[in-house]
């Protein structure tokens, strides 16, 4: 599955918008490594780097293209980017503060990993993540529901996530507190206003499409896009504004949890 950093950072003020409500919670630090696992194309990197420039920050992804693409953008001197599988991936000895926006929903299992970091973590560390909740939601149920219509069902076959590929807030906050860390958890829903034609097509092209991409030729990729283009419609209509620009209102859940190891 390739990730297109452009397609990407489309919608970066939306997409990041969650992070700044993440760094907003955590607790008064002084750190001096801190890791950015699934740090994507690194511009929300750069700004744990600013935030603390005494640290050294890095950011690791599994995408070459995102890792390329941070490496080309990201200035600051405290700052490096590496290749890495959050999959196989430990917490470094020393690390201060662990940071993860919108990445564990894309890894198979995840709470065994969150569990095995939130244990490695030492004592005073601070772990501050973000995950998307809104598997349910007609952008990405209609998605499942398309890829199991007749049409698509044996060429899609378990490529789509699920609609538990993260789990409740509550399910989250145990596990920190199980693993000795404070649970500061809470949800979000933004109204994300959205501009043009088919903009949640155009958000999900930079995501949750990627697996279906992968799993079908070019062309049956587009014939694809016609039918979720089609479904979705009337989930979210647009509606003109004063200016006569047009919008759409992409209601987005967002969980999120920060915590301090005991
Ligand atoms: C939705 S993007 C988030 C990027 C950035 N953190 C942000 O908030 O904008 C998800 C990122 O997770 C990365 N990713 C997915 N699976 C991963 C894995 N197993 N190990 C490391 N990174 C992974 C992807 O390559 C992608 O860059």
């Amino acid at each position: 599955m390739e990730w297109n950093p452009t397609q990407y950072a489309q919608f970066s003020d939306h997409r990041s918008r969650p992070f700044f409500d993440l760094l907003g919670r955590i607790p008064q630090l002084d750190p001096t490594s801190i890791v950015d696992l699934g740090c994507g194309p690194g511009n929300i990197t750069e700004v744990l780097a600013q935030r603390w420039p005494q640290a050294q920050v890095l950011g690791l992804d599994s995408s070459p293209e995102m890792v390329a693409r941070a490496n080309a953008v990201a200035a600051a001197e405290n700052l490096s980017f590496a290749l890495a599988d959050a999959a196989s991936w430990d917490v470094p000895e020393g690390t201060d503060l662990l940071v993860s926006s919108a990445m564990l929903q894309w890894l198979d299992g995840h709470q065994v990993h969150l569990e095995r970091w939130l244990r490695q973590l030492a004592p005073g560390a601070v772990v501050a993540i973000q995950v998307p909740g809104n598997f349910t939601s007609p952008s990405h149920a209609v998605m499942r529901e398309v890829a199991q219509s007749p049409r698509w069902v044996e060429k899609l076959r378990g490529v789509l996530r699920h609609g538990d590929a993260v789990a409740d807030p509550s399910d989250y906050q145990q596990l920190f507190i199980r693993c000795g860390l404070e649970a500061d958890v809470w949800e979000t829903t933004y109204q994300q206003l959205l501009t043009g034609a088919d903009p949640v097509l155009s958000w999900v092209r930079g995501t949750a499409l990627l697996p279906v991409k992968a799993a079908l030729s070019a062309a049956d990729y587009l014939a694809f896009e016609d039918d979720y283009r089609a479904a979705i419609a009337e989930h979210y209509p647009s509606f003109t504004a004063l200016d006569g620009q047009l919008l759409t209102n992409f209601p987005f859940r967002r969980i999120f949890m920060v915590g301090r190891k005991n």
